[in-house]
């Protein structure tokens, strides 16, 4: 069976795995107007990635946890805003500790590493690589600007799925976007953090553009909120 990657809006992605794990990454629903799904539709969850506080992000983690269980991820900056909100020490990575930029943790077969990523002073942003039980590798960036070590990343861990946010303003833009493709030399990009605001680049079109002139070997795959992708 296939990892199934569904885009729920914004950066809020699900994932059941092939071994039927799920995982949620940065679950903003409630106050999100793109939302494919609502909290009450989210009925299990067992792992939580978390890539920074703003509540574009952290959105109903919190409530996602305490209704479904499994296990949130983040800096530990990021967990303790779960703290505050009644999550359980048990229900975050490291016995409550969280994780920091390098740092790889395992949950039943799934491993997690921690990248960084270029956002804002305060709101302790990263990203993630996440390789699934079938050796099957994510990478999701969070908020972030291009940096060079993308390439990196993509020479390390050999990198099948990247989201990408291409909105600008807050972010990459379609052009930052591309070239981050080329860099990460990943199988798929799936563009995500546009339409959601109306100061944020309204669609993808430039970036499939772009990516095509700058990352020939990549492909886009855009995803309308509720559509899915196997990998
Ligand atoms: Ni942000
Ligand atoms: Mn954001």
């Amino acid at each position: 069976m296939a990892n199934k990657i569904k885009f729920l809006g914004h950066a809020a992605f699900s994932i059941v795995t092939s071994n039927g794990k799920t995982i949620y990454i940065d679950p903003f629903l409630s106050q999100n107007p793109t939302a494919a799904i609502t909290l009450d539709q989210v009925d299990a969850c067992d792992i939580m990635l978390i890539t920074h506080d703003h509540a574009d992000h952290l959105g109903d983690a919190p409530d996602i946890i305490k209704k479904c269980g499994g296990t949130a991820v983040g800096m530990p900056e990021t967990v303790a805003k779960l703290k505050e909100a009644g999550v359980a020490d048990d229900n975050i990575i490291n016995f409550g500790y969280g994780m920091n930029t390098g740092g790889t943790s395992e949950v039943d077969g799934v491993f997690i590493t921690m990248t960084q990523a270029f956002h804002s002073g305060t709101s302790n942003p990263n990203g993630y690589v996440v390789k699934l039980e079938d050796g099957k590798t994510i990478y999701h960036a969070g908020d972030t600007g291009i940096f060079s070590s993308m390439e990196i990343l993509g020479d390390i861990y050999g990198i099948d799925l990247a989201m990408l946010p291409i909105g600008s303003v807050f972010t990459m833009d379609p052009l930052q976007a591309a070239v981050a493709a080329k860099m990460l030399k990943c199988k798929k990009v799936i563009p995500m953090h546009y339409k959601t605001f109306p100061f944020l680049v309204p669609d993808p079109s430039s970036f499939v553009q772009l990516a095509q002139e700058k990352a020939p070997g990549v492909e886009v795959v855009p995803l309308n909120p509720g559509e899915e992708c196997e990998l």
